[in-house]
C-alpha cells in the first residue's frame, strides 16, 4: 500500500513500526493522514497479514501527533465535523481491535488528538520529552477522537475532568503517575527499543492466546463484573479450538518448549 503519511518499517519477526510523518504540521492528523491510518490497520486486521505486535509512533524527536488539524477544521460544519469525529474514532477502534499487541511510542507532543490516538493502543510508552494533554477547549472545542470516553475509563472520571477542562500539559513522568503511561525512556532510540523489546517478549507466547485475552479486556471492560466474566468463559471455551491450547498444554506436560503458530 503507498501512503504519502505514514512511514512503515518491518522488522523481523513479524513486526512493524509505524510512523506518522507530517513534519510540517508536528505530525497533526487531517483526514488524509486518518484515511491512510484506517486502510493500514484494516489491511493488517487479516491474520494473513503475517504480524506479531506493532509500534505507532511520530516521525522525528519533537512530536508524536500535535492533534487534528486545527486548520482544516475551520469553518467546518456540524455534519463536517462530526464526520471527522467519527473517522477519527473509526482509526482507533480499528486499532484497538488489531489481533495482536499495539504499543503507542509517545515521543514529543501527544496533544488532543494525538494523545486520543495514543489512547487506542494496548499501552503507552514516552520519551522524557513527551507532553501529553487535551487542549481541545483551549480552542473552543471538545476531545472527537475518544478522549472524553477513553481517558476517564483509564484514569478514572475525575482526574479525566480536570485534564480534559484545565487543557493543561502533562509531563511524561506525571503521566505514568496518573496512570495512562505504563514506561518512560530517556530518548527515542530508547523508547524504539524498547517497545519492540517488549513486542519481542510477547511474541516468545502464544499470539493466537495474546489476541483472544485482549479480545476479552476490549469486550469486557466496560460491562459489570458478571457479564465480563460470561464474556471471559466464551472467550476461554473458545481458545480450546486452537491448535496453540493444545500446543502450549502438551508441551507443558512433555516437559519441551511449545512450538506456537507464529507469523
Ligand atoms: N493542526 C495544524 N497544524 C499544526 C498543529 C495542529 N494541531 N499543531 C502544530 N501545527 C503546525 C503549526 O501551525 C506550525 O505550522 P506553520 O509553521 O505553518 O505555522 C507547525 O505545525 C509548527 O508548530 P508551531 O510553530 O506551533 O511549533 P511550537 O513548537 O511553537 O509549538 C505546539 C508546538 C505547542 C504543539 C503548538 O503547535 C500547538 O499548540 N499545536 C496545537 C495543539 C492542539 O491544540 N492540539 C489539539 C487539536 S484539536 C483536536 O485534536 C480535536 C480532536 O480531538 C479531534
Amino acid at each position: 500500500m503507498s501512503t504519502n503519511y505514514l512511514n512503515i518499517e518491518d522488522i523481523d519477526g513479524g513486526f512493524k513500526i509505524i510512523s506518522i510523518t507530517r513534519p510540517e504540521a508536528l505530525n497533526a492528523l487531517n483526514s488524509e493522514v486518518l484515511n491512510e491510518l484506517n486502510s493500514t490497520f484494516e489491511l493488517l486486521l487479516g491474520q494473513e497479514s503475517g504480524t506479531n505486535g506493532v509500534l505507532i509512533t511520530g516521525d522525528g524527536e519533537k512530536s508524536f501527533i500535535a492533534g487534528a488539524d486545527i486548520k482544516s477544521m475551520i469553518g467546518m460544519s456540524n455534519a463536517e465535523a462530526k464526520d471527522l469525529s467519527q473517522l477519527g474514532q473509526q482509526t482507533t477502534l480499528l486499532m484497538e481491535s488489531l489481533p495482536f499487541p499495539v504499543i503507542a511510542c509517545v515521543n514529543g507532543f501527544a496533544l488532543g488528538g494525538g494523545l486520543e490516538m495514543a489512547l487506542g493502543a494496548d499501552f503507552i510508552y514516552a520519551s522524557e520529552n513527551a507532553i501529553f494533554g487535551l487542549p481541545e477547549v483551549k480552542l473552543g472545542l471538545i476531545p472527537g477522537f475518544g478522549g472524553t470516553q477513553r481517558l476517564s475509563r483509564l484514569v478514572g472520571k475525575n482526574k479525566a475532568r480536570e485534564i480534559i477542562f484545565s487543557g493543561k500539559n502533562i509531563s511524561a513522568a506525571d503521566a505514568k503517575e496518573i496512570g495512562f503511561v505504563n514506561e518512560v525512556f530517556k530518548d527515542k532510540d530508547e523508547l524504539i527499543e524498547a517497545g519492540l523489546k517488549t513486542l519481542k517478549t510477547i511474541s516468545k507466547n502464544s499470539i493466537q492466546a495474546v489476541s483472544q485475552a485482549k479480545k476479552a479486556l476490549l469486550e469486557g471492560s466496560d460491562l459489570d463484573l458478571s457479564e465480563g466474566l460470561k464474556i471471559e468463559a466464551d472467550i476461554f471455551g473458545g481458545v480450546f479450538e486452537l491448535e496453540d491450547a493444545k500446543e502450549g498444554t502438551a508441551a507443558f506436560s512433555e516437559k519441551r518448549k511449545p512450538n506456537f503458530k507464529h507469523f
